[in-house]
């Protein structure tokens, strides 16, 4: 070892001790003769002093050293004078008087600074991620990734799980997003495809007899980027034979609350055993499939209280089958003309043809439709929903997921106002009885709504053929504070069951043995009944670390369009490679 001890380890007890230490220049203090200079390696910093006077040698160096330079230096250690302890650094106490000092490398001035915690554009911290990595935030949230992945390993080691890497180069997965292609060198014009997620090996693996599995498994989407979402990431990914949905929730809320109460104890989690609500009630009640459940503001139905009145947009809406919601928003009558056109244009951008409201004025409820209502149909509203003074009321009329939605993001975006989405809270929730197909519009047939290896609930097996659209589906997922963490389900094991699945989605037979036969297969020779989930690691980590991107709790990850800035990737590849793979570039046109 090229050194005795880190920068975080000595205190007084070392008092006259030699040690050896290696680093990085932090920062540096020349004080006339002395100078101090804080060394810092990943551990922490270190204190240490030069002294023409005691060892002129090492002072030299010292003074020569700029910033960010790599550094070995020996020396004893001593007691700070009073006055110049620091209690805040681990190494405070103490400081290390340098009798030899070598440079093991220089380095440039760094593009920015790595000791101070100031913002710096993203796109210099990407290009630069090993400089960032220095830095106090990037180093603890990658330690703290660290330690959730180590501490799920062990739970899950401790309840029989088996860790299997399953295959990065694979046959598409189809799970709704683009996949990425890797070109086969040796098969002209075929491809393989980079797994979204290790779905269909975890069910194979279950066929082969693993019967508890586990992988920190790598996933691929080429999907369009957002805070949340890289087209590279991390899943939990379980699967269990011989259970129902309930072992699976459980498995996961046991090993969710360790992990919340080791890594994040000053996260208060709003409700143990976490709450559980169907997917109709999530809709209904908080217009979203991941509620944010830190606040209450709950959407009503008040179609029953409009349904004779003469504003058009209730009565259009109810008369084509649809629905009015209201969100009543205390305090909400404050908000001003601006911030009201606000909250229409966050409805509009999920599908709200407007936001009708009224508030609930000091000298009397105000709104540009009271005209169109009667009396008795206003009071009927304001009983609903519970209005007082000070209030807002918003309504949404339209199809129902729509008019959910838009109140849905409504809701939130009036809690970003009133600061009601407190960080330090964590409010979980499953949500289940997910429909298990929906409609797509620009294809006009039925998607499955998580994957089609997803098992329809026995009570709407009857549906399947009457009415596909409203069969509910065994599965689950898991929100934290609006964000959905993971998901999962009990799968099909039966191959009857699969292929009729197929037919509902209009997966022809040679379509579905063409990509999937090996599943199909599999299920011919003895499949147990089994089902599993994915958790999205970083996204858990970035709520954990109160981090608003998942770029943030990534050592090298893409940016927002998808580029990787540090190895500019992707990137051109010589002809004659190129060529190797049967691949021919067909250029866009500018
Ligand atoms: P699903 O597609 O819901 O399920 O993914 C599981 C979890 O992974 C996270 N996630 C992402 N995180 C970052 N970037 C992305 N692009 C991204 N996409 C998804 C989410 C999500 O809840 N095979 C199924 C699981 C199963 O059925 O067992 C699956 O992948 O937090
Ligand atoms: P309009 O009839 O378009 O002038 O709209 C009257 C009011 O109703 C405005 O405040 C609109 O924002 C609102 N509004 C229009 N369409 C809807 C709708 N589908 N749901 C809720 N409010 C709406």
């Amino acid at each position: 070892m090229l050194r005795t001890h880190t920068c975080n380890e000595l205190n007084a007890s070392f008092v006259g001790k030699e040690v050896t230490l290696c680093g990085w220049v932090n920062s540096r203090r020349d004080h006339g003769g002395l100078i101090f200079i804080d060394l810092r390696d990943r551990y922490g910093l270190t204190q240490i002093v030069t002294d023409p006077n005691d060892f002129a040698d090492a002072h030299k160096f010292a003074d020569e050293v700029r910033s960010e330079y790599v550094v070995r230096v020996t020396g004893k250690v001593r007691l700070r004078p009073e006055g110049m302890k620091n209690s805040k650094m681990t190494t405070g106490e103490v400081e290390v008087l340098i009798s030899k000092f070598e440079i093991l490398n220089k380095a440039k001035t760094p593009p920015f600074e790595i000791d101070q915690d100031k913002e710096i554009g993203e796109e210099l911290r990407l290009k630069y991620r090993y400089l960032d990595i220095r830095r106090e935030r990037m180093k603890k949230n990658l330690i703290q990734r660290h330690k959730l992945i180590k501490m799920i390993r062990d739970y899950m080691d401790g309840q029989n799980f088996i860790e299997v890497e399953t295959p990065i180069l694979i046959k598409g997965t189809p799970e709704g997003s683009r996949e990425y292609m890797v070109p086969s060198r040796l098969y002209p014009g075929k491809f393989f495809v980079l797994p979204q997620s290790p779905q269909q090996l975890k069910q194979l693996l279950m066929v082969a007899g693993m019967d508890r599995y586990f992988q920190i498994a790598r996933c691929f989407r080429d999907e369009d980027q957002r805070g949340d979402r890289q087209p590279e990431f991390t899943q939990l990914d379980v699967e269990m034979s011989f259970v129902e949905a309930e072992d699976i929730i459980q498995i996961n809320e046991e090993l969710m609350i360790k992990l919340v109460e080791a890594l994040v104890p000053h996260k208060k989690l709003m409700s143990k055993p976490f709450p559980r609500m169907t997917w109709q009630e999530a809709m209904d009640n908080y217009g979203s499939d991941k509620p944010d459940l830190r606040f209450e503001m709950k959407i009503i139905d008040v179609s029953d209280e409009v349904k004779n009145c003469e504003f058009q947009v209730f009565a259009s809406a109810l008369k084509n089958g649809g629905t009015v919601r209201a969100l009543r928003v205390e305090g909400g009558n404050k908000f001003t003309r601006k911030e009201i056109d606000e909250m229409t244009e966050v409805a509009k951008i999920y599908g709200a043809k407007g936001l009708a409201y009224i508030q609930m004025a000091e000298e009397g409820p105000k709104s540009p439709f009271l005209k169109f209502m009667k009396e008795d149909e206003l009071k009927a509203i304001y009983a609903k929903v519970g209005a007082k003074t000070g209030d807002i009321i918003f309504f949404g009329a339209d199809a129902f997921l729509t008019v959910c939605e838009a109140l849905g993001h409504v809701r939130l975006s009036c809690a970003d106002k009133f600061g009601l989405r407190d960080k330090d809270k964590f409010a979980f929730v499953w949500i289940y009885e997910f429909p298990l197909f929906e409609w797509n519009k620009e294809s006009q047939s039925l998607n499955s709504a998580h994957h089609p290896f997803t098992s329809p609930m026995n009570e709407d097996f009857e549906l399947l053929d009457s009415a596909p659209e409203k069969v509910r589906a065994k599965a689950y997922d898991l929100a934290l504070n609006g964000t959905e963490v993971g998901g999962g389900s009990i799968r099909i094991h039966s191959p009857e069951l699969q292929s009729k699945i197929f037919d509902i989605l209009k997966i022809t037979k040679e379509d579905a043995q063409s990509r999937f036969g090996h599943l199909l297969h599999a299920f011919e020779f003895g499949a147990p009944p089994h089902g599993g989930i994915a958790w999205g690691l970083d996204r858990l980590v970035m709520i954990f670390q109160d981090e608003q991107n998942i770029r943030e709790v990534m050592a090298f990850p893409k940016d927002q369009k998808a580029k990787d800035l540090m190895l500019n990737a992707p990137s051109e590849m010589p002809d004659e490679q190129v060529a190797e793979m049967h691949i021919r570039i067909n250029m866009p046109k500018k």
